[in-house]
């Protein structure tokens, strides 16, 4: 028993918080890119203008772009397979609506992919990060227009007829069901047209929000379908932000309330991209939350047509759903929920639950039975740099050894778990509070919240620890 052979090892990045070139070889402005980093405590600024003197953390981020040889080179040390990353959509069609793709972008992809390939490294790409078009927000609001199927369309068929030959594995979207939250939505969907502003206080319409996923899952669905028509034999998968909850107490009310939240934040999205319909309970859904979707002739038939080839998800954390009014809120990814008393938290009040990773695996595979990958879990910590440049960070390496263990479980509860891509291997700029000092790498990289540093690359102690998992295939742990 334990991980089967041939299981995929690697991490995870996105283009905007990691690649840096904001501006360069044809690339347009994107959404992060019109954000300021802020913390824990501030959350970041939404700018409709940008500002010259202010600090937009994307503008360099790790810089990605002038180091992927180097940074490639120190994955492939770590022993690994396959490798998560992003397209940035404006390095490809600058404000995306342009009629032909910006070769300089897709060349530039051409030679990360080339270059994961000689080290034997598979890329697994996400078509569609947290990085709308500014230009997209501006004229459209974002995903809350049902224009945006065709130019999405347009940006994942040009990826695909190029990239077919060097590129089997895609995710449409990244955590495409965070559109239920507003904080979530804003990154997924785009859609503060005009909104200068901090992400707290951002505006919240939940029709409009579903609708604009609807637009989404059409536009997923209909990539997948072409994907499979064109280029047989690619792989296209979802990717939901997994969040498990669990009910407060035994009492029956808080049970149902725990189920309708699993059903609205984790199934909903993925049973349509799994199963090609809406849920037979979305329909109560909508009417008891006010929410009515504009669908379109052709819709159903596309949902049903486009249906993915493996579940992936991302797994920080876990949370509590109450009914008596006694939870305390604990923060979380791209949403909030209640506090554990069980459970340990990050210093940015994520949960730390990896039994929930277990049961979060066995619960998707019974409903699907789609093979499986986790394509993001990681821990977010401020590293101490030790005088000889060392970094000891053992609060990391205890969540991947617990998380790593969770999921040999569920392979050995039968669990068609294919592959692990931790988060943020090399030191990135956080989604959700733009800053650099909560980092997740097992490379280190010299960069600041202020925009200081010298962009060098070193290797933690969990670089070395999960060279060792890899080696013994998630045995040694
Ligand atoms: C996921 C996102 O929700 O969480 C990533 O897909 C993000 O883009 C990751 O970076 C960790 O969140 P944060 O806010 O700590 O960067």
């Amino acid at each position: 028993m334990g991980f089967p052979k041939g299981f995929y090892w690697g991490g995870a990045t996105a283009a905007n918080q990691y690649e840096g070139a904001w501006n360069v070889d044809g690339k347009g402005d994107s959404l992060p890119d019109h954000m300021r980093g802020g913390s824990f405590e501030t959350p970041r600024q939404i700018d409709a203008t940008l500002d010259a003197g202010a600090l937009y953390p994307s503008h360099e981020a790790t810089d990605f772009y002038h180091h992927y040889e180097e940074d490639i080179a120190l994955f492939a040390e770590m022993g690994w397979n396959i490798f998560r990353m992003s397209i940035n959509w404006t390095r490809i069609f600058p404000t995306g609506e342009e009629t032909e793709p910006n070769e300089e972008g897709l060349a530039f992809y051409e030679r990360v992919f080339d270059c994961c390939l000689a080290h034997g490294i598979t890329p697994l790409v996400t078509i569609s990060h947290y990085e709308l078009p500014y230009h997209l927000v501006e004229k459209y609001n974002g995903w809350a227009s049902s224009e945006l199927i065709d130019l999405y369309f347009r940006y994942g068929k040009s990826l695909l007829d190029r990239f077919s030959g060097k590129v089997k594995h895609w995710l449409t979207f990244n955590e495409i069901n965070v559109a239920g939250a507003p904080f979530g939505a804003a990154l997924s969907l785009g859609t503060v047209q005009g909104y200068t502003g901090t992400m707290a206080d951002l505006p919240n319409d939940i029709n409009l929000r579903m609708n604009a996923l609807h637009n989404q899952l059409v536009a997923s669905a209909k990539l997948v379908k072409y994907a499979h028509e064109a280029h047989p034999g690619t792989m296209m998968g979802n990717m939901d932000c997994f969040i498990l909850s669990y009910p407060e107490t035994c009492d029956p009310a808080d049970q149902w309330a725990n189920l309708e939240g699993m059903r609205y934040f984790n199934w909903y999205s993925s049973d349509v991209q799994a199963r090609g319909a809406y849920p037979s309970w979305a329909r109560r859904m909508w009417a008891e939350r006010g929410i009515e979707i504009e669908m379109q002739p052709g819709d159903e038939e596309l949902l049903r047509e486009g249906t993915i080839d493996f579940y992936t998800l991302s797994y920080y954390m876990s949370n509590v759903v109450g009914t008596h009014g006694t939870l305390e809120e604990s923060a979380g990814n791209m949403t909030q929920g209640g506090k554990n008393p069980y459970l340990e938290s990050s210093e940015w009040g994520w949960q730390i639950d990896p039994t929930g990773l277990r049961i979060a695996l066995n619960e998707i595979w019974d409903r699907y039975q789609l093979p499986i990958m986790v394509v993001e879990n990681g821990f977010g910590a401020k590293d101490e740099v030790e005088a000889d440049g060392s970094i000891h960070d053992d609060y990391r390496i205890s969540y991947l050894r617990k998380h790593v263990a969770a999921m040999r479980e569920a392979v050995d509860d039968g669990v068609g778990l294919i592959g692990y891509t931790w988060w943020g291997p090399i030191d990135v700029v956080s989604a959700g509070t733009g800053e650099m000092r909560k980092r997740y790498g097992f490379i280190y990289v010299d960069k600041h919240d202020d925009g200081t540093g010298t962009l060098a690359r070193s290797r933690k102690d969990s670089f070395f620890y999960y060279q060792k998992v890899i080696a013994s295939n998630g045995e040694d742990l």
